[in-house]
C-alpha cells in the first residue's frame, strides 16, 4: 500500500502529517483523499477510458467491447482491466475472442486483458502500470455500483464514458427527472460524485477529464421519448459538463456476436456474414471516431484490409452456429 492512504489512521510510507487543503477528511474514499493519492503518483502513460455508470444493464460492458475491437482493429495497442470481478462480462467476451480466433483458424485484433481481482486503489494503478506498458489505451470496464475502486478509476480517466439506455426512466442514472415538465430536476449521486473527482483532479492541476454520455440501445420508434431524453440530456450537459454522443442502435445481432466475442467490424473476415454489415459497421465505426479519443495514427492500418478471411472447414459446428447470427 505504499504512498496510498488507505484508511484514517492507517497509513503508507507517505502519509501526510496535514492534509493538503484543510481537515482530514472523515470518509476514506471521498473525492479528495483519492485525489490526494493518485496525485502523489506519477501520472498512467496511456490513455484511460473508464466505462461507468452506477445504473446496471446499460451497455458499460458491450459499448467496452465495441471500442476495444475498434481501435485494436485500427492497429491501436490496447489493454484491458475488467473491474466487475463478479460478472466479468467483458473479459468473457474477449475470452470467447480468443476462442472464436482458434476455432476459426484467423488473426483477430486483440487486447490483453485481466480481471482485477484485488480491488484497492493501489492494485488498480499498479495493474494499469503492468498490463498497460507498451499500450496506446487501457480500457476500464467498471461495474454497475459505486465503490472505493470505481471511483479511483473514474478518477484516473483521460474519458469517461456513460452509457445510458435512451428512456427517461434510465436517464435518473444521471438525474432527477420532473414527471411533470419532463425537466431536469437535480444531478443525482453518480453525477455528483463525478463532478467531485473532476472539481479536485483539476484543482490538482491535472488535465480535465473528458466525459461523454453514449445513448446506447437507440430505437426509431419512440419518438417523443426521444425528444425528451435529449431535452433532458441537453439540459444537463451545461451544468455537468458532459459530451452526448450517438451509441449503438437495439440490434439482437450485437448480443449473439459478443457471445463469440466479436463485433461487426470482424464481419469482413466472413464472407458469409457480410450480410449483417451493411447498415451496422458504420455505426460501429461512428461510436468510435464520436468518442474523438486520442489516437497516435487516427484511421490508419487497419486491419480489416488483410486478404485473410476464416478458414472454416476445420469447424463445422462452430461456422453453422456462427452464421446462423441474425
Ligand atoms: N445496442 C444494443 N442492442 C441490443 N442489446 C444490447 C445493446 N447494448 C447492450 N445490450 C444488451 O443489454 C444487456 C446489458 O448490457 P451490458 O452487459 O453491456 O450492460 P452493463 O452496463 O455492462 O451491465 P452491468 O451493469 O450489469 O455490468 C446485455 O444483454 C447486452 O447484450
Ligand atoms: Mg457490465
Amino acid at each position: 500500500m505504499g504512498g496510498f492512504i488507505v484508511a484514517n489512521g492507517t497509513q503508507g510510507d507517505e502519509f501526510p502529517s496535514t492534509f493538503p487543503g484543510g481537515d482530514w477528511p472523515e470518509v476514506v474514499d471521498s473525492p479528495r483523499v483519492i485525489l490526494y493519492n493518485i496525485r502523489s503518483k506519477p501520472l498512467v502513460k496511456p490513455h484511460l477510458i473508464v466505462f461507468a455508470n452506477e445504473k446496471g444493464g446499460v451497455g458499460k460492458s458491450t459499448l467496452a467491447f465495441h471500442t476495444c475491437v475498434g481501435l485494436c482493429s485500427a492497429g491501436e495497442k490496447v489493454a484491458v482491466l475488467d473491474l466487475d470481478r463478479r460478472q466479468q462480462s467483458l473479459a468473457d467476451a474477449l475470452a470467447s475472442r480468443e476462442a472464436t480466433a482458434r476455432g476459426l483458424e484467423v488473426d483477430l485484433p486483440s487486447p490483453r486483458y485481466t480481471v482485477l481481482e484485488n480491488q484497492s486503489g493501489s492494485m488498480l494503478a499498479q495493474e494499469i502500470s503492468r498490463i498497460g506498458a507498451g499500450s496506446r489505451f487501457v480500457i476500464i470496464d467498471l461495474a454497475g455500483q459505486d465503490s472505493t475502486v470505481a471511483r479511483y478509476a473514474i478518477a484516473l480517466a483521460n474519458t469517461l464514458i456513460t452509457p445510458i439506455n435512451n428512456s427517461l426512466v434510465d436517464i435518473d442514472a444521471l438525474a432527477k427527472i420532473d414527471p411533470v415538465n419532463m425537466r431536469v430536476k437535480e444531478p443525482n449521486r453518480f453525477a455528483n460524485l463525478v463532478e467531485d473527482l473532476r472539481r479536485e483532479r483539476e484543482l490538482c492541476g491535472m488535465p480535465p477529464i473528458d466525459w461523454v454520455v453514449v445513448k446506447n440501445r437507440l430505437r426509431t420508434a419512440e419518438k417523443k421519448q426521444r425528444q425528451y431524453v435529449d431535452q433532458a440530456l441537453n439540459d444537463l450537459s451545461q451544468t455537468l459538463r458532459f459530451r452526448v454522443t450517438q451509441g449503438l442502435s437495439e440490434r439482437v445481432a450485437y448480443r449473439e456476436l459478443y457471445l463469440f466475442g466479436l463485433t461487426h467490424l470482424d464481419l469482413k473476415l466472413f464472407p458469409p456474414l457480410s450480410r449483417l454489415n451493411k447498415h451496422v459497421e458504420p455505426e460501429v465505426s461512428r461510436l468510435i471516431s464520436d468518442l474523438a479519443l486520442d489516437r497516435a495514427n487516427p484511421g490508419q492500418e487497419s486491419l480489416y484490409n488483410s486478404k485473410e478471411t476464416a478458414r472454416c472447414f476445420k469447424a463445422e459446428e462452430y461456422r453453422n452456429s456462427l452464421f446462423a447470427t441474425r
